[in-house]
């Protein structure tokens, strides 16, 4: 194989996660790849340039964290992320260590497990994640009405709660920066009564 024709690791990541996506067995189907997995990669980039870490090892993160969910369904899907992963990861020979690194970014990457985030590049996903939320509404929307059968009130009150959520459990100060304009927008056309 020429060495500059070989894709690099990154784009074979993405064209992974991309082709299972694609496939009718996707639980959420082609959607979550442009909707969700591209802004999530998007500030999982940003937050690693401003904190100096390793940029790749972030977006391969980023770009894996929800494939568990995608190949089996969202229940566990950090634990199944991680298998999925760590055999995906070994076959494009990509260093032990740092695989280790990858598989503990996709096990904590879930606020609702409580997992404890020791490493900046667990941070820089979990607030990747929360931020990419902002930007797809419209898909938290679409989950209440046709996966969680909630009602227009109901919907209203859960992106409120589930936003405000995101934006408080935000590691890093300059995640709240970035998104603070659209966290007021949240709260002035979500939060009814309770804001
Ligand atoms: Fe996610």
């Amino acid at each position: 194989m020429n060495e500059v024709n070989e894709k690099n690791i990154v784009d074979k990541v993405r064209d992974f996660v991309e082709e299972e996506c694609k496939k009718p067995t996707s639980k959420y189907g082609y959607e979550p790849f442009e909707n969700h997995f591209k802004p999530v990669v998007q500030y999982a980039i940003l937050l690693a340039n401003k904190f100096g870490v390793d940029r790749e090892l972030v977006e391969i993160s980023a770009w894996l964290h929800d494939i568990g969910s995608i190949i089996y369904g969202r229940e566990n899907h950090h634990i199944t992320g991680c298998e999925i992963a760590e055999k995906k990861l070994m076959e494009f020979n990509y260093p032990k260590e740092k695989i280790e690194l990858v598989k503990k970014c996709i096990f904590n990457h879930r606020g609702s497990k409580g997992h404890n985030l020791d490493t900046l590049e667990e941070k820089i996903i979990v607030d990747a994640d929360s931020l990419a939320n902002f930007d797809n509404v419209e898909g938290i929307l679409k989950a209440a009405f046709l996966y969680e059968n909630l009602n227009q009130l109901e919907a209203r009150k859960s992106i409120f709660k589930k936003l405000t959520n995101k934006y408080n459990q935000l590691s890093f100060d300059y995640s709240k920066d970035i998104i603070k304009p659209k966290y007021d927008a949240v709260v002035l056309l979500f939060g009814g009564n309770e804001k």
